[in-house]
């Protein structure tokens, strides 16, 4: 049995909550886009400037010595974080977009010729759609998409026809950004193993409301970004396996993923150096080390995923008595976003009067346009949730909805 979350305390943890907006308390709820930061995060990336700023794995002086020790140690919470088995299984990278294009790059471009499919989702963001495309033009390949239904779950017996011995990878997001919904991964990758087919998780949404275990879900790769978890921006982790990894060739060339370097031939490093070519986002990695160990032992993944489910079970409700109000995307499960329209109202407007009232949220296509396109709305407003977010917190957003609602239909 796990510890509740205490929501006070935890809002104690974020300087930034303490923000009047307009003379009004700021009620954040765009935590999709990107997460605040504890105060454990901040003080992590301050101490690595004051204590151990000098460049990493190759000075031999006490700086450099201290650095490098508390970057790998950062590599060694990624792993405990998500279950790994083996910290040269983590890559640290810019972030989910980055992931993605490293192993389409690596992984999957040398694998493609014509007539071999890539399989996707219709609920991606579109950094799980771009790097494909861009490797089917290059290529020859196809591209296949996974159809979803009116719920916004994916149609599993339509994934299950699409597998193919020509599928050369799977990718697939944990947590849709645009609907919230939470896609069945362990089972979507059992289907995949049955027919050889590697599997790409864009844990983007996914790992900072539950927790992950990627030998669990089985997957060969699980990206996401640190932004997103409570950590800093610019900074993310691939994790693949590592005989994936041996396998693959280093996707960008420089210092730190050479071995040795003459003229006529580079041996690379091991891995996971070899994919971390030049000075890497150090204090990044530091600051996203403590935000993990923050998520994970300070306050419990499992405290984490039961306060959301309360306040998104909460927020559900209580959207779906304001008038004229449709919630797009009504998954049986789902995680961190609710997507809403308001009838006769702009989603941009929804987004500009609640920020009136102190209220963020996120108004647009959520850079998931194929969603929109299937629910047959040019944007929705999102209201995103976060650790920190609390029942009084939904009520000032249904009460500024109401006002919108008055201004528009008086
Ligand atoms: C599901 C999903 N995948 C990928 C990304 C891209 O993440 P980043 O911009 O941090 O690389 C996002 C960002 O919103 C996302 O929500």
């Amino acid at each position: 049995m796990t510890a509740a979350l205490d929501v006070r305390k935890v809002r104690g943890d974020f300087p930034i909550l303490g923000t009047l907006v307009r003379g009004k308390p700021l009620v954040y709820l765009d935590n999709a886009a990107t997460t605040q930061k504890p105060t454990r995060v901040l003080d992590a990336i301050r101490r690595a400037y004051e204590t151990l700023n000098a460049n990493i794995h190759r000075g031999v002086h006490f700086l450099s010595e201290r650095a490098t020790k508390a970057y790998e140690e950062a590599r060694l919470k990624a792993c405990r974080f998500l279950g790994a088995a083996d910290p040269r299984e983590i890559v640290f990278v810019r972030g989910t977009t980055e992931a993605v294009n490293l192993v389409a790059r690596s992984f999957v471009r040398p694998r493609l010729g014509p007539g071999d499919e890539i399989l996707i989702t219709h609920l991606e963001h579109h950094s799980n759609i771009v790097p494909w495309q861009m490797l089917r033009d290059e290529t020859g390949a196809a591209l296949r998409v996974a159809p979803i239904d009116d719920r916004g779950e994916l149609i599993l017996e339509e994934v299950e026809k699409l597998l193919s011995p020509r599928t050369k990878i799977f990718s697939v997001a944990h947590v849709s950004n645009a609907l919230g919904t939470v896609n069945p991964v362990k089972r979507l990758v059992g289907m995949a193993r049955r027919r050889g087919v590697p599997v790409l998780v864009d844990g983007a949404q996914a790992v900072a409301h539950a927790p992950v275990d990627v030998r669990d879900l089985g997957c060969d790769f699980y990206a996401f970004s640190g932004h997103k978890a409570y950590g800093p921006t610019g900074i993310g982790v691939l994790w693949g396996k590592a005989e994936h990894l041996e396998a693959m060739p280093p996707w960008q060339g420089g210092g730190d993923m050479i071995l040795s370097v003459t003229f006529e031939k580079t041996v690379y490093n091991r891995i996971p150096f070899k994919f971390e070519a030049g000075t890497p986002h150090i204090e990044g990695v530091i600051g996203l080390g403590e935000a993990l160990d923050y998520l994970r032992e300070e306050v419990g993944l499992d405290a984490v995923a039961a306060h959301e489910r309360d306040l998104m079970g909460y927020a559900t409700e209580r959207l779906g008595g304001v008038k004229g109000l449709r919630i797009i995307g009504t998954a049986r499960e789902k995680a961190g976003a609710i997507s809403f329209v308001l009838e006769g109202v702009h989603p941009h407007d929804v987004g500009t009067i609640l920020d009136q009232e102190g209220i963020a949220i996120r108004t647009g296509h959520h850079c998931a346009q194929p969603v929109m396109e299937r629910f047959g709305v040019p944007a929705t407003a999102r209201a995103s949730l976060g650790l920190y977010n609390t029942r009084e917190e939904i009520d000032a957003l249904v009460a500024g909805l109401r006002r919108v609602s008055e201004v528009f239909h008086p």
